[in-house]
């Protein structure tokens, strides 16, 4: 087969851009990722579109949805030039996922399955290094020096929606937006479901395990 075409499901928190890293390091595919590029792009301005807000990042920021013909674009542009990828962040709604299946096959649809009041957990005790973006956690997965990235030596920082209000709101958004894109995807022959709440590398093994039984 070639590259794969892997879409990565689950809660804010439930380890997305975890197990993406893992995947991106071992079958060499391209991580894209709508939160990423949103927080590359929170100040573009989306005034004229006639949008609630006028930048993602004021919708990101409170832990809403950034406006679908907003992420639309970036998706497709981003898959346009991919060859393999972990698609990580979209859809999050079902209008996404019906522009996701004009865009694009999938080999496989993962679930990170995670209890809710973990997923608060690893939230807001999420830290990320502003320099080059590597996640930690103060509890599951601390670095050498606190406050201090292993990977490059920048300042570890929490993100502003991993604050305990907007991160409810986000775990409230996806249960009413995003849990229904589960359901779409439930039925299909590319579906696997993962237990999100093992260690990482527990969930790494199935996750791997998941892959190479769709590519081979
Ligand atoms: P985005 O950046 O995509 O955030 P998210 O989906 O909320 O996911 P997270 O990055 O918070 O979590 P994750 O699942 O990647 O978990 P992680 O591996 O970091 O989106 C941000 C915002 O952008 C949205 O709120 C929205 O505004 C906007 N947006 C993005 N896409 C959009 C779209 N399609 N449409 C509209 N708007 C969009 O892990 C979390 C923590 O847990 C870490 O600290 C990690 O070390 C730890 N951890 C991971 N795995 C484990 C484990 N197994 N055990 C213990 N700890 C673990």
């Amino acid at each position: 087969m070639s590259s794969p075409h892997i879409l990565i499901l689950g809660a804010p928190g439930a380890g997305k851009g975890t197990q993406s890293a893992n995947i991106v390091d071992e079958f060499g595919v391209e991580h894209v990722t709508t939160g990423d590029a949103l927080r590359s792009n929170k100040e573009m301005d989306i005034s004229d579109m006639e949008f609630e807000y006028d930048t993602p990042g004021e919708y990101m920021d409170a832990g809403d949805l950034v406006p679908d013909a907003v992420v639309n674009a970036i998706v497709e542009e981003a898959l346009s030039t991919a060859d393999g990828y972990v698609l990580d962040g979209y859809p999050r709604n079902l209008e996404q996922a019906e522009e996701l299946a004009d865009m694009t096959d999938l080999d496989l649809v993962l679930y990170l399955d995670v209890d809710r009041s973990e997923l608060l957990d690893r939230l807001t005790g999420r830290r990320v290094c502003e320099d080059c973006g590597a996640n930690y956690h103060v509890k599951y997965n601390q670095p050498e020096t606190e406050g201090v990235c292993d990977e490059c030596g920048g300042e570890l920082v929490q993100r502003e929606d991993d604050t305990e209000e907007a991160a409810e709101n986000r775990l409230d958004v996806f249960e009413e937006n995003t849990l229904p894109v589960v359901e779409y995807y439930e039925d299909t022959d590319e579906f696997v479901a993962v237990d999100g709440e093992q260690t990482p590398d527990e969930v790494w093994t199935d996750v791997r395990a998941a892959i190479e039984a769709a590519t081979e």
